[in-house]
């Protein structure tokens, strides 16, 4: 399969974004590279990582070997690293990291209220102007901090990464990223698993004889939504790809939509304050 077949959508920085990128979270080691290597012989050239999966040495060695003007590359900085100066250091971190000179995409991976949203977004435009960094973007926001980083920040706000499946679809979120011109990237687009037992997923593959992942996949590339699939099984790899040959009905899209969606997997109502990658205090 080509690249050039994975539709793409443009960020502001004119870079273009494929819309099908491989999602690294919990993949290490040997099982990291084997699905690595069959994320690349399958036509993925975006990769999703970040700071806290621990991963970005092995995603960097592997993809050494190859081109870097051919991978679009997204890293993401923890919620207590945000201070101005610590955002610098973790980005040039992760760049020595994933043997880069640059990221196509670099996020605040939620938000943290405990640290001035202003000087973060200050951070992230020093690293623009430095060429570290090609497009900037937040992950986990809501509309009200989406908006407020928009009101302040120097930089285009190009992609909100948010959990987004059938079962949790978020609509208010994701229409006015649409109406502010903000990329949507599918965090958790099969829901860790959740929609592989889902009746209206199974019954809408049957007919079309795909697996759930690749319906749902498909639904979320009807959207204009990035998705970020992770499977450690090559197999899995090659067929969340491969859905760029056939459509959905209008009907079964709109069924889809109309799932029940408010059943977060990993959203949490309260964020985590302290004692892990994801903690907001250090
Ligand atoms: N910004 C954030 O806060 C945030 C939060 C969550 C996720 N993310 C990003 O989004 C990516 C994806 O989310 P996720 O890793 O949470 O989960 P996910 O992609 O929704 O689901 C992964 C699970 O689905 C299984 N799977 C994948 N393809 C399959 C297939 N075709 N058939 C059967 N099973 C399949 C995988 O098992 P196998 O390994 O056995 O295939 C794995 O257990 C992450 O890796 C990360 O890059 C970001």
């Amino acid at each position: 399969m080509s690249r050039d077949r994975v539709p793409t959508r443009m960020l502001p920085s004119g870079d273009e974004m494929p819309l099908i990128g491989f999602g690294t979270w919990r993949l290490h080691d040997d099982t990291l590279r084997a699905a690595l290597d069959a994320a690349i012989a399958a036509g993925y050239r975006h990769f999703d990582t970040a700071q806290a999966y621990g991963n970005e040495a092995d995603i960097g060695d592997h993809l050494a070997e190859y081109d870097r003007e051919e991978f679009f590359i997204t890293s993401k900085v923890v919620g207590s690293d945000l201070a101005y100066d610590r955002v610098i250091r973790t980005c040039r971190e992760s760049i020595d990291r994933l043997g880069t000179d640059y990221l196509d995409l670099y996020m605040i991976h939620l938000p943290n209220p405990a640290i001035s949203l202003r000087e973060t977004l200050s951070a992230m435009a020093t690293l623009v102007k430095e060429r570290l960094v090609r497009n900037v973007g937040v992950s986990n926001f809501d509309a009200y901090r989406l908006s407020c980083a928009q009101h302040i920040a120097d930089v285009p706000i190009a992609v909100n990464q948010i959990e987004f499946h059938p079962i949790f679809q978020q609509p208010g979120l994701v229409e006015y990223c649409t109406q502010t011109d903000v990329v949507i990237e599918a965090a958790a687009p099969l829901g860790r698993g959740a929609v592989f037992s889902d009746e209206l997923v199974t019954s809408i593959s049957e007919k079309y004889g795909k697996s759930n992942a690749q319906v749902v996949l498909r639904w979320i590339l009807e959207q204009d939504i990035v998705s970020l699939p992770r499977s450690s099984n090559p197999a899995h790899v090659e067929e969340n790809i491969d859905i760029l040959d056939w459509k959905l009905t209008e009907d079964d899209r709109h069924a889809l939509d109309d799932h029940p969606r408010d059943e977060a997997i990993y959203t949490m109502p309260t964020a985590h304050w302290e004692n892990d990658d994801y903690g907001i205090i250090h």
